[in-house]
């Protein structure tokens, strides 16, 4: 495991000389190399848990966005994961928006990204994983899947669009995410409203339950809904028999963020802590259901601080690229101790 102390001192001021997509590629391609190792840790059993009939040997999450396609998901339990959420993948491949679409605001812990969903599509990625199972390279960690819209697909055919990679990708995630939440395709923010949704996930919960063996479905919102918008959602999420929510995607309130250093694009890090635990201890108060909390991770206290509100399992996306591997090993520590 790289000590906290080299990755601060080296390692991330060498990372964040390169430009933050090339330099996710190039880990990435590293990460891939790793993955056939054999080598994984043992969880402490305390840290174990069952969330939505799953086996999670510890709460710690890798969010979604960082490994898109599903490249290198035994790394990721290599590293200490307790689960992998691949994705956001969408039923048709498309390139995302142009580049440069990820911007690092160093000082305050930030990340502006506007990728866009660029994924080789459902169909690519389902016989990636489809290889994997079969050379017997699949993770012991639980896996899910978060879907998308593909950008060209109508707003109004959404429901069939996600269906597409729903049904194509069903056999290989342990867990799905209906992801309405990314502020970088357009419209897609709409799906979080009543009538958009109620449909959306009347759709994918007949699909669902219509298989000998249904899956976790979970939906993941953004940091940016007004309380009865959420109330709205949090009903729909109860009454279409979804398993949990994921509270929270980026957010579009860049009212922190120096004029002349702002990007259009969801602003995740540090910005987002407080909002995230807010929006996550209301829902947690609200539904009766497991959710997942991700937004600005950046410590063990972080961690903390969204257990305490209510969540069942945290995620980590930014904190891990500013705090690197030891993050994961110093929230399982710090629960440890609890
Ligand atoms: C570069 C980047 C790409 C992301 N891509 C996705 C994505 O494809 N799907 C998704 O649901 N969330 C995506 N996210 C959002 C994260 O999963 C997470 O919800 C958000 O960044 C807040 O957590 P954090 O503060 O720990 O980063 C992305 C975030 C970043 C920074």
């Amino acid at each position: 495991m790289i000590p906290p102390f080299l990755y601060d001192h080296l390692i991330r001021p060498l990372l964040f000389q390169i430009d933050p997509e090339t330099i996710h590629h190039a880990v990435m391609q590293a990460l891939r190399m790793l993955a056939p190792l054999p080598w994984h840790p043992t969880h402490d059993p305390k840290l174990a848990r069952t969330v939505f009939g799953l086996r999670f040997p510890n709460p710690v999450g890798l969010a979604a966005g960082m490994d898109k396609e599903a490249e290198a998901l035994h790394a990721w339990q290599t590293l200490g994961f307790g689960f992998v959420e691949a994705g956001t993948i969408t039923a048709h491949a498309q390139p995302g928006n142009p580049r440069p679409r990820i911007f690092r605001l160093q000082d305050m812990g930030g990340l502006i990204n506007r990728m866009g969903f660029n994924n080789s599509g459902a169909e690519a990625v389902a016989q990636r994983l489809e290889r994997l199972k079969a050379t017997g390279g699949w993770p012991t960690i639980p896996i899910g899947i978060n879907l998308g819209k593909t950008k060209v697909t109508p707003l109004e055919e959404a429901p069939q669009d996600y269906l597409l990679s729903f049904n194509r990708l069903f056999a290989l995630g342990d867990y799905f995410v209906l992801n309405v939440s990314s502020p970088n395709t357009p419209g897609l923010r709409t799906l979080q409203g009543k009538a958009e949704l109620d449909e959306l996930l009347g759709a994918v919960m007949a699909a669902n339950r219509a298989k000998p063996a249904p899956k976790p479905l979970l939906l993941k919102i953004a940091p940016d809904l007004e309380w009865p918008q959420i109330d709205e959602i949090l009903e729909l999420v109860t009454s279409h028999g979804l398993a949990g929510l994921i509270a929270t995607n980026t957010t579009l309130d860049h009212s922190c963020v120096p004029e002349g250093r702002d990007q259009t694009g969801g602003l995740s890090g540090k910005p987002l802590r407080a909002r995230s635990t807010e929006i996550v201890r209301y829902v947690c108060k609200h539904l009766d259901l497991p959710v997942i909390a991700v937004g600005g991770i950046f410590d063990a206290d972080a961690a903390l601080e969204k257990l305490d509100a209510g969540a069942a399992l945290v995620q980590l996306y930014t904190g891990f690229i500013y705090r690197g591997p030891a993050l994961v090993n110093e929230i399982c520590r710090a629960l440890k101790t609890r």
